[in-house]
């Protein structure tokens, strides 16, 4: 009796649960039966050609609406008794995953905005472009009926090659995580939830499912959770979705130590956890763990914790916890509050905010003799199959639906550039001849196949560079979720491409004309090599929807380029020093292979490199680079000055001014690295502490930078203590233009100091042979 008053309650009063308590939300678990709890920690489950399973929910309990939002990654049970809508899950951090197109609608299209991939975002190294950018993906998905958004994820850059970094940040966790806190701060504001993924250490794609990575707790804690810490504290993210990998023998998902005692006890997180798509192997091991939500749900999930329930291996209070967990962030959704999506969000407002964001996203990395930006009268030989089929961004969850692309050919048009026409309908009829022959992809989850680069006779050429006043070829590449990118015609370019390169360069340099290289990759490659061959190299990224244009506006001078390396492009692919373990060992080469194509073998990958990832590790064993981080060039050029450092309790305030002393208005991006004495346990030669963007200053304009650091974020994790703590000494504050270019420093005395302790978590089963300096 008690419980249908309850319930009736429940159903009267749904709008007000903005209001609902947390003391509310547990008398309301307090009243679900088991079953109920059980449909509440799994989703509806996923239609996957061949794997479709029809739910065996009770139907009177709860319901299922699976078509919520057509070509969402997930959706909850609806639960009858309380009233509970269905919450939907949508990738991803290029934009809204869903379908373009509704059964129920069939008049209308649900295009979504393809905004500029991560790598792009971070490289503006602009947080409140990262804001505003998170901003428009909460509107747009609150609009197409979306509660969770499946992003952002700031998995670390471990290895140039791994497949997903598009998708990922940088290889520095202050840069992503800022960036990351600042974009979920953008998207909550909207009224729905971010999901920061993949929490943690999945740094490759390879036997992702299988993977056991093997790391060090400083690496772990110094390298690849702290991204994860500055965004739970500077943003308190509604859900955390677990990594498919092993850390340390056990799965993320299963990990008590990574969801409890690290996330829940020592970061004091308040939203949910939520497994990637089919990840981990024991749903009772992951309800323990604090692996709240199991996505996309199966029917044996269910089974398997209504059993354990009921036969006492899995105390019910757990149950609960979780339970309550989930519905302390479903309370918040627009499904919950009841809110009708319109199914039309802002797209042309928001296509130009991916357009601006795409723009400052890329960087400039030579520019001889002013060759960029071009004249506007120049006339422009435009080479390169990818300036044709143009890139958004990769593949996979990663992908979006996007109703239209602007390919550099259409941009540079759209800008009033003047084409050499006749080589233009040349590409456009080879490509279309080559992409004929590519057969279509049978499953969403395969790579895209790029067509092959055309090549030139230098007669051709001649005549071209004869007719033109420069050249500009983009090159391109593409990567996705499942596998791992390859050195061969991937990171490296092929003899095709190299000598495509070099004979428009001959042809074009010969005639006292510029040869321009835009690079329009979703992650490193080879430049070493080539790069000589080039006046001018503009790196785009995979810069979403409006790329076209948006490389106009930088090429023409209508932006001046801000953006700066979050990665390190190396002089070549064995002087990364994760290479020597990525991505990974399989431990048994003879296992049999699942059918399954997403299924795995066990393997293992650890990481040698400790915590010399990235800069860390090219400046610390004086390895040269071909660009640094944190590297990217302007039209104008600025002046650092008046660096003043004080310390005021634990905080470290730095003060300085930048003034622009160029003749072309711009930004700048000011970096802060500290280099910390070394004590009993070695450090990287700097580390990146804060960083900030300038307005865009006219020429000669002057601004004041503050930057802030503090004790904690100086300190260096010590497992034999289990604390953070620092070392006595000097401490140099080097405010710079990258990671090799210091522009002013300051020196600061520091005291040794244990700063925190914390439990002892994640001790790896094998012993790491760490990389050292000594
Ligand atoms: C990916 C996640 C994604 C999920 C749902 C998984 O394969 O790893 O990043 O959110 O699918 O699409």
């Amino acid at each position: 009796m008690k419980k249908i008053i309850f319930s009736l309650f429940f159903c009267a009063t749904f709008s007000l649960s903005a209001q609902t308590t947390d003391a509310e939300i547990n008398q309301i678990v307090d009243q679900l039966s088991l079953e109920e709890k059980v449909y509440l920690v799994i989703g509806t489950g996923m239609d996957i050609p061949g794997m479709t399973e029809e739910s065996n929910a009770p139907q009177a309990v709860v319901g299922t609406t699976k078509d919520k939002v057509a070509g969402a990654a997930g959706t909850s049970y609806t639960n009858k008794n309380f009233g509970f809508p269905a919450v939907v899950f949508a990738d991803g951090p290029a934009g809204i995953r869903i379908s373009p197109v509704r059964e129920e609608f069939p008049d209308e299209t649900f295009y979504a905005t393809a905004f500029p991939t991560a790598t792009s975002l971070s490289s503006t190294w602009n947080v409140d472009l990262a804001q505003e950018i998170g901003s428009a993906f909460g509107r747009e998905g609150k609009e197409y009926g979306v509660d969770f958004l499946l992003a952002p994820a700031l998995n670390i850059h471990r290895h140039p090659l791994g497949g997903r970094n598009f998708e990922y940040y940088s290889e520095d966790p202050v840069l992503a995580g800022k960036i990351t806190a600042a974009f979920v701060n953008g998207v909550q504001a909207e009224g729905i939830g971010a999901t920061i993924k993949h929490f943690v250490a999945n740094n490759s794609e390879t036997n992702r499912t299988e993977l056991n990575t093997v790391v060090s707790e400083r690496a772990l804690r110094e390298i690849y959770l702290k991204g994860f810490k500055i965004a739970v504290e500077e943003s308190n993210p509604w859900a955390i979705m677990s990594s498919y990998n092993k850390i340390n023998g056990t799965y993320a998902s299963e990990n008590e130590e990574l969801l409890n005692n690290l996330l829940r006890e020592e970061w004091g997180y308040e939203g949910f956890v939520m497994t990637d798509w089919f990840a981990g192997k024991d749903p009772v091991a992951q309800m323990r763990a604090g692996n709240d939500l199991l996505m996309p749900g199966t029917n044996q999930q269910a089974t398997a914790i209504m059993t354990a329930v009921n036969n006492g291996e899995l105390p019910e209070e757990i149950l609960d916890r979780n339970v309550s967990n989930i519905l302390k962030q479903y309370y918040k959704t627009p499904s919950f509050k009841d809110y009708k999506p319109t199914g039309k969000p802002d797209l042309e407002g928001n296509k130009k905010i991916a357009r601006k964001a795409a723009s400052e996203g890329m960087v400039l990395l030579k520019n001889i003799d002013k060759t960029l930006p071009l004249d506007q009268n120049a006339k422009v030989a435009l080479f390169g199959v990818t300036s044709v089929e143009t890139i958004s961004g990769g593949t996979g969850s990663g992908d979006v639906n996007k109703a239209y692309m602007v390919s550099v050919t259409e941009g540079f048009e759209n800008a009033g550039f003047e084409l050499d026409q006749d080589l233009l309908s040349k590409y456009d009829a080879y490509v279309k001849e080559e992409r004929a022959k590519i057969p279509p992809k049978e499953m969403f989850f395969e790579k895209d196949i790029l067509v092959p680069e055309q090549t030139w006779t230098t007669g051709e050429l001649e005549t071209i560079a004869e007719n033109n006043d420069v050249a500009v070829f983009t090159f391109g590449r593409t990567s996705g979720e499942f596998q791992d990118r390859v050195v061969e015609g991937d990171f490296e370019l092929s003899e095709e491409e190299l000598q495509v390169i070099r004979n428009i360069s001959n042809a074009f340099r010969s005639k006292n004309k510029k040869f321009v290289v835009l690079l329009n990759i979703g992650g490193v490659i080879e430049t070493q090599s080539w790069k000589g061959a080039a006046d001018a190299i503009l790196l785009s990224w995979q810069p979403g929807q409006e790329a076209g244009n948006a490389i106009a506006d930088v090429v023409s001078g209508k932006v001046n380029p801000s953006g700066k390396l979050p990665v390190t492009f190396p002089v070549s692919i064995n002087d990364v020093a994760s290479g020597k373990n990525f991505p990974g060992t399989v431990l048994d080469t003879t296992a049999p292979k699942s059918q399954n194509p997403l299924a795995g073998v066990p393997s293992e990958e650890i990481y040698e490199e400790g915590i010399y990832v990235g800069y860390r590790y090219f400046d610390s064993f004086d390895v040269e680079t071909s660009f640094t981080f944190g590297f990217g060039l302007s039209y104008t050029d600025f002046e650092y000055s008046d660096l003043k450092v004080n310390r005021d309790g634990n905080e470290i305030k730095l003060e300085l001014s930048v003034t622009n002393s160029g003749e072309t208005a711009g930004k700048e991006v000011v970096q802060l690295y500290v280099n910390s004495p070394q004590g009993s346990l070695e450090k990287p030669e700097k580390e990146l502490k804060a960083f900030a963007k300038t307005k865009n200053l006219k020429s000669g304009e002057t601004e004041k930078i503050t930057l802030r650091t503090d004790i904690e974020d100086l300190a260096y994790y010590d497992p034999g203590t289990n604390s953070w703590k620092l070392n006595a000494g000097n401490y140099r504050f080097i405010i710079a233009g990258d990671a090799q270019t210091p522009k002013l420093e300051e020196e600061l005395f520091l005291e040794e100091k244990e700063v925190k302790t914390t439990q002892d978590l994640f001790n790896p089963e094998i012993a790491i042979e760490e990389l050292t300096r000594n």
